[in-house]
């Protein structure tokens, strides 16, 4: 038995008493460094979130900027120049999304959003909507609302008795990459999909879905043509539609949001990880002023959204999350992305071509996957992957066997070339 006091996330503590964890001493750009001396690159942006790199230094001086006025004031009653500023940020994003609630870690900004979504229904006095609806595959996080309309019973399965009932949307034309026909037009698709809808039509309160790539569901990414679908259907019928970008947004997919890929703007947009570059949890829900005026009133009318966490705005993710849009904007690095996807995508098609062990490689903007080819289901190949990367250089942590890229959005060709060559050692010698 492990003597660690540790109880690690995600993990199987067993696993630690072979495979130790990495003693870490400092992080910089795409590179983690150990006490041993190795420095391993991040490959996953440490879940998904250090989409600028580690240690940043404008982000850095940012929070010490923040740091020497106050670092935390609770946010109701109080108002501050950082959450004023990140506020009007955020509204910028899209044309109709202009307020903004703010929490700290991404599975709250879904409960959040669900929350709101019914509490608006039951305001205007639609008692018959609260069906959440989501895609199969999909995956919202941890907490009981999000498990409740996430699809992936790894995750939600020992809890059962704790969810509530959601439905989940199946035949998702899923793509490879955006050349693929299916990406400008699913229309074969969209009417077996329109079939699982229409009878839940007047029953749905919000659709919940992962704009274009659905992360823990193993890196599926399907057609910009669904998205744009849906947001026509669910305004058809007065249906809220939650794009959870809390991987997806803040330029992963090579756009700021992923919903823009299908040129629509949702009536929630959930944001996290990237927001703040992975330096301090922070998460928002941006909303349109018609939503935000539902609530608004007399308080003795009861319609308040009386919903709080301690770190709601928290300054310091504040002022980081502030620095880390400007940095979006001003290094342009949406464009940066899509020129590195392109040379991830012939990457991992490369070690492909020359391992015979992966198929389905797939990539979006700084994402790229493929399924390494298994023979032996009870074999953890994607972990063994996993382990030898881990002594090579790379922290990969593949979801079960598919293994995946997702670095710092600002990653360098160099360490992307080491990237690839202990992605392919790694495979060769399990
Ligand atoms: C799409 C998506 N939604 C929600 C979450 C939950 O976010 P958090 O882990 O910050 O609660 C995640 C986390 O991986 C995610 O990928």
């Amino acid at each position: 038995m492990l003597s660690s006091p540790i109880f690690y996330p995600c993990s199987q503590m067993k696993d630690y008493e072979t495979f130790l964890p990495l003693e870490v001493v400092t992080a910089k750009g795409s590179m983690i460094e150990l006490k041993s001396g190795a420095k391993v690159i991040d490959a996953i942006s440490s879940w998904w979130c250090k989409s600028l790199g580690h240690g940043h230094p404008r982000l850095q001086r940012a929070l010490v900027r923040q740091m020497e006025k106050f670092e935390h004031v609770i946010l109701a009653n109080t108002v501050n120049p950082t959450i004023l500023a990140l506020s009007e940020k955020l509204s910028q994003l899209t044309s109709s999304l202009s307020k903004v609630f703010f929490a700290s870690e991404g599975s709250s900004a879904i409960e959040i959003a669900m929350k709101m979504s019914l509490h608006a229904r039951k305001i205007q006095g639609d008692n018959h909507r609260h069906l959440f609806v989501a895609l199969e595959n999909g995956y919202h996080g941890e907490t009981v609302g999000a498990m409740s309309v996430s699809d992936l019973g790894l995750y939600r399965d020992p809890y059962s008795p704790l969810l509530f009932e959601s439905r989940s949307i199946s035949s998702l034309p899923y793509v490879n990459h955006i050349q693929d026909p299916l990406w400008l037009d699913c229309q074969t698709h969209w009417q077996m999909i329109e079939k699982q809808l229409t009878p839940l039509r007047d029953k749905i309160t919000a659709i919940i879905v992962e704009p274009i790539l659905q992360g823990a569901g193993g890196m599926q990414i399907y057609s910009q043509d669904l998205l744009r679908r849906l947001r026509a259907w669910t305004r058809k019928h007065t249906i809220h539609l939650i794009a959870d970008e809390i991987m997806t947004g803040i330029g992963r997919t090579g756009k700021m949001l992923a919903c823009h890929h299908a040129d629509i703007e949702p009536d929630f947009l959930c944001l996290a990880k990237g927001l703040t570059s992975g330096w301090l949890p922070l998460s928002a829900v941006v909303l349109p002023a018609s939503i935000y005026e539902i609530f608004y009133d007399d308080y003795s009318s009861g319609k308040s959204f009386l919903h709080s966490h301690t770190h709601s705005g928290n300054a310091l993710a504040a002022s980081v999350a502030l620095e880390t849009l400007k940095i979006m904007e001003e290094e342009n690095i949406c464009d940066q992305v899509n020129e590195t996807g392109k040379v991830m995508l012939r990457y991992m098609q490369e070690i492909a071509n020359k391992t015979q062990r992966l198929t389905n490689v797939r990539g979006i903007g700084a994402m790229v996957a493929a399924d390494l080819i298994s023979d032996d289901p009870k074999r953890r190949l994607g972990f063994e992957v996993y382990q030898k990367a881990v002594e090579l250089g790379a922290l990969l942590r593949p979801l079960g066997n598919t293994i995946y890229w997702l670095p710092p959005l600002n990653i360098d060709e160099v360490t992307l070339m080491r990237l690839k060559d202990i992605t392919e050692r790694a495979i060769l010698l399990t």
